[in-house]
């Protein structure tokens, strides 16, 4: 199936690593012109230049989005470049682990270093998206849905993500512009990655996390979420809008006392 993205406009934020990378990479292949906003300048030039040289049309716009002028200036520097924007893809995100014993400040630093670059990177994109009628397509969380424990600032930023993403599917229906929301549980990416580094025995949390997958009995892939996001954001998904998809092996939902223990008929 051609997902129709060919010469599409599309800025994802935090595009330089993980999730986004591998969105990147699609889109790219895809045919689409792709700016990737993060701070993460040697990955974000590095990556921008691979695939500038592979032929595809790729811009790299180094900023922390914590900041507002950060942000303006992702979408400013795709209008000059590209001269519209189709699809935005709000990526960026860091699971900082914010609890509650500490000081309010952090929480709402938190928030703010989550939270805060979605909805600016929106606002400073709406008018090119409802020229475009083009559609969004926002990085949540399963933390949003079932809790951690230890992270009540993210928590909070990716509950609000997915809040926004209905909100916005609202405001932005008149347009014709969309907005979904993929939602990754136990994805293998280089953050993942730097948890499990960080824990005692990293064989043995990413041995017993993959255990209670039910689809294979392993982590999400950083292009399964990635193709998700391309077919939310591609004219396929014309009709879909307001929507959370879980993209996670069965992960949040499934009855985990059932599915741990499953084994395969016959
Ligand atoms: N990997 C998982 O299992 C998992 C699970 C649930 C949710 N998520 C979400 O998926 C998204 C991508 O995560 P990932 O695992 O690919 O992470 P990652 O760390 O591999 O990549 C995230 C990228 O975002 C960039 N970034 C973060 N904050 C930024 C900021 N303020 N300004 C500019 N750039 C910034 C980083 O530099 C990095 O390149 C995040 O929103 C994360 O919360 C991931």
């Amino acid at each position: 199936m051609d997902l129709g993205l060919k010469e599409k406009v599309v800025l994802i934020s935090g595009g330089a690593s993980g999730i986004g990378e591998a969105t990147v990479r699609l889109l790219a292949a895809e045919g689409a012109r792709v700016t990737i906003a993060d701070r993460n300048s040697s990955a974000g030039r590095a990556l921008a230049s691979e695939l500038t040289n592979a032929g595809a049309h790729v811009l790299f716009c180094e900023g922390d989005l914590t900041r507002e002028d950060a942000c303006r200036a992702a979408v400013t520097d795709t209008l000059q470049k590209w001269g519209r924007l189709d699809i935005l893809v709000n990526n960026a995100g860091v699971n900082d682990g914010v609890g509650l014993e500490r000081p309010p400040a952090d929480f709402l630093a938190s928030i703010h270093l989550n939270l805060f670059h979605v909805f600016a990177l929106t606002h400073f994109a709406r008018e090119a998206l409802c020229q475009s009628q083009g559609a969004v397509v926002n990085v949540s969380s399963k933390v949003s849905v079932t809790g951690q424990g230890k992270t009540s600032g993210y928590a909070a930023a990716k509950g609000g993500v997915n809040a926004l993403t209905r909100e916005w599917a609202v405001a932005f229906a008149p347009h014709n512009v969309r907005v979904n929301c993929v939602v990754p549980a136990e994805c293998d990416t280089p953050q993942y990655e730097n948890w499990f580094q960080s824990l005692p025995d990293p064989a043995a949390a990413r041995a017993a996390i993959e255990s209670l997958v039910p689809l294979g009995r392993r982590l999400t892939r950083a292009d399964e979420l990635a193709a998700t996001i391309a077919f939310l954001a591609s004219p396929r998904a014309a009709h879909i809008t307001g929507q959370l998809l879980f993209v996670d092996g069965g992960y949040t939902h499934l009855d985990r006392a059932v599915s741990v223990s499953h084994q395969k008929w016959g």
